[in-house]
């Protein structure tokens, strides 16, 4: 079969080339070349529009099995596919959590079921993710799994990571860090230990919490040789630390989230839509990550969507779970605030955002020719409002809510298949 995508601006190479987009059997068969209007075959007018390589969410919570109440694998990548997110990376916070092959199965039998965007998990470090004891049968996940994460928690003792990352290099396979030490937090810690926390009695948490565990992985990084990727980073410290170990030849790379680029501790509100874990760091910390990205210290944007039901989230900072969700309004929050500020081109955005998380975690797809067509048509034009109560995600807390942004999806393609449209085509 074949399809046209006519008209839009088509990116090839690193840039954003007019004409039109053919995909034949599901794979794209030309990319930027101007098809005959007289070609037979399904057409969709592009015109005005951005044709992307789908994105890739490397840090995405699904929450199913264990926690359908918050997000399911049907709506969690009906969320994806309505953000232009072609691919996710899932965590294994889950109940039960894949460590190990009859657990990682029960997951994929969902994905297979109910999936509408590419899932790839991640499975655990440790047995029953709990971030300590025994090794997790990585062994035997490893050909399904993107790599292997406790995210939601560090792993503590030194020894047993180096095991895992001793293991993971034998079965070439990323360690996914959540790097938080926990003998440097305080009972009760729910915003950074910062300016706010101070001024309006809050239990903080201090960036060494992160970067302290960042610095131990890094060494035993380099020791192993195994890949090593570090999750959502939010300090200026781990900027530095991550910096320094690629200029001496370490195998990492790392990734932050939208919310550390666009926001800090300054615009927090009393309200769970800011909390999330780690937490929205200084004004330092937020520029240090932007230099990070402009510089190729930080290679990917990811979103850490992690949906939690409303009443758990309408219980202030103190109170609220830890999260926010971000599917949704990662590319306009993005492209809103960082390419139309001039901070970041378009093509650096779709790097962050789709080509380098391919590249790290080796997944298929984009829009080159011979690649199996995933795809997002955006329309860089129209402003509209961040509106949670529209979102299909179960969750609804983001600290974007009533953000005016450009940067919306129009249809999202998987394989060369539409797995979602906008229905209020703008023309
Ligand atoms: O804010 C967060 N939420 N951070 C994490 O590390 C875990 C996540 C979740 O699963 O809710």
């Amino acid at each position: 079969m074949r399809q046209l995508l006519t008209g839009g601006q088509v990116f090839r190479e690193g840039a954003f080339h007019p004409g039109d987009l053919v995909i034949e059997n599901g794979l794209v068969a030309g990319a930027g070349v101007s098809v005959s209007k007289f070609e037979s075959g399904n057409s969709i007018d592009c015109r005005g529009l951005f044709i992307l390589p789908g994105l890739v969410d490397v840090h995405v919570h699904l929450r199913e099995p264990g926690f359908s109440f918050k997000e399911t694998i049907a709506t969690g990548t009906a969320a994806a596919a309505a953000g232009g997110v072609t691919q996710v990376c899932s965590m294994p916070n889950l109940s039960p959590p894949p460590d190990g092959m009859e657990h990682l199965q029960a997951q994929l039998k969902a994905v297979r079921r109910d999936a509408r965007v590419r899932v790839t998990p991640f499975g655990c470090i440790t047995r029953g993710q709990r971030g300590a004891g025994e090794l997790a049968d990585m062994e035997a996940m490893a050909p399904y799994v993107a790599g292997f994460s406790d995210d939601g928690r560090g792993v503590q003792a030194e020894e047993l990571m180096e095991a895992a990352m001793r293991l993971a290099k034998r079965l070439d396979r990323p360690i996914v860090a959540h790097c938080e030490d926990n003998a440097l937090l305080k009972p009760g810690g729910c915003i950074h230990e910062g300016r706010y926390a101070a001024a309006h009695g809050h239990v903080g948490i201090s960036s060494e919490s992160e970067w302290r565990q960042v610095e131990r992985d890094l060494k035993l990084a380099a020791k192993t040789g195994c890949r090593y990727h570090v999750c959502h980073i939010s300090t200026k410290e781990s900027v530095a630390l991550i910096r320094q170990a690629k200029a001496a030849g370490t195998a990492v790379s790392c990734e932050t989230a939208p919310h550390y680029l666009l926001l800090c501790e300054d615009d927090l509100g009393e309200d769970g839509r800011f909390k999330m874990n780690p937490p929205l760091r200084t004004a330092a910390d937020r520029d240090a990550l932007l230099e990070g990205l402009a510089d190729g210290t930080i290679d990917v944007i990811a979103t850490d969507h992690a949906p939690h039901t409303a009443q758990e989230k309408a219980k202030g900072l103190d109170g609220s779970l830890m999260g926010v969700v971000g599917l949704e309004t990662a590319f306009a929050v993005l492209y809103t605030g960082l390419v139309k500020r001039g901070v970041l081109s378009l093509a650096g955005l779709v790097e962050k955002m789709s080509l380098a998380p391919r590249r790290i975690f080796g997944l298929p797809g984009g829009a080159g020719p011979g690649q199996e067509a995933d795809l997002a048509v955006f329309d860089l034009d129209g402003e509209y409002e961040i509106d949670p109560e529209t979102f299909l995600s179960m969750g609804r807390a983001t600290p974007f809510a009533g953000w005016r942004v450009q940067g919306r999806n129009m249809l999202t393609m998987v394989k060369g298949c539409v797995v979602w449209q906008r229905n209020t085509q703008k023309r």
